[in-house]
């Protein structure tokens, strides 16, 4: 993703879902104060909307994602709160950078980690970025229907040279039987300890095939 702000304007389904999510778990968030990290903050627009106001008012941020233009526009956004400071990362890189091992009280991600083709590495990060104790409150994306065309354009001939990496935009449980149970033993084995994983259906009704694609 590197238009931060396109995406800033069409994430309404997102950010709804992502205040629910906040909102029915404010008590477990109030209660989360030091350091956090927020993986794949993009815009940083819910970070700073719903994350931070139900945060210990102690507590700071570091905004982190891949993309170097959501970064910067985050920072030109937001650079101004002083609890907020910003990071390039790649959860699912192999080489976690030594100097950010054990750095963080508590880790957020919403609607990001779905992009990951190895999610056994990027919760191995997670774990060795949180401090002994710390605890974590992420949402992705299990299953999205709408994903399956990127394989259906993907066999085209007309599209077939555009789409050759249609697979990396899938997400990993998608189709899987028991996506909950994968992910709970898969969290396990990296060696967290979970305190609650559940798998929402969520549906959007657009009245018009525009409003789907309304940028
Ligand atoms: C759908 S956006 C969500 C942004 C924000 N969390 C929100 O809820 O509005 C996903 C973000 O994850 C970032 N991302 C994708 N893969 C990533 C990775 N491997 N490591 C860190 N960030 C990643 C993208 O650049 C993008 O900004």
């Amino acid at each position: 993703m590197f238009k931060p702000d396109l995406y800033s304007k069409i994430n309404n389904e997102a950010r709804r879902d992502t205040r629910d999510f906040i909102e029915e778990y404010s008590n477990e968030i109030g209660q989360m104060s030091g350091r956090c990290l927020d993986i794949g903050s993009g815009p940083c627009d819910v970070v700073t909307d719903f994350l931070l106001p139900k945060l210990n008012p102690k507590s700071t941020v570091v905004c982190s994602d891949i993309s170097k233009p959501m970064l910067d526009y985050a920072k030109e956004k937001y650079g101004a709160n002083d609890r907020l400071s910003f990071l390039q990362l790649d959860i699912e890189s192999p080489t976690l950078a030594e100097d950010l091992v054990e750095q963080f009280d508590h880790v957020t991600s919403f609607y990001c980690l779905h992009w990951c083709e190895d999610m056994r590495q990027a919760f191995e990060n997670i774990f060795e970025l949180l401090r002994p104790g710390g605890s974590g409150f992420l949402t992705f994306v299990s299953d999205f229907p709408c994903m399956d065309a990127y394989k259906v354009l993907a066999a085209m001939p007309r599209y077939q040279r555009y789409m050759t990496d249609a697979d990396r935009f899938i997400p990993v449980f998608q189709h899987a039987e028991h996506p909950r149970e994968n992910l709970k033993k898969l969290l396990r084995e990296v060696g967290f300890e979970i305190s609650h994983c559940s798998r929402r259906e969520i549906s959007n009704i657009y009245d018009t095939p525009n409003d789907f694609g309304r940028f």
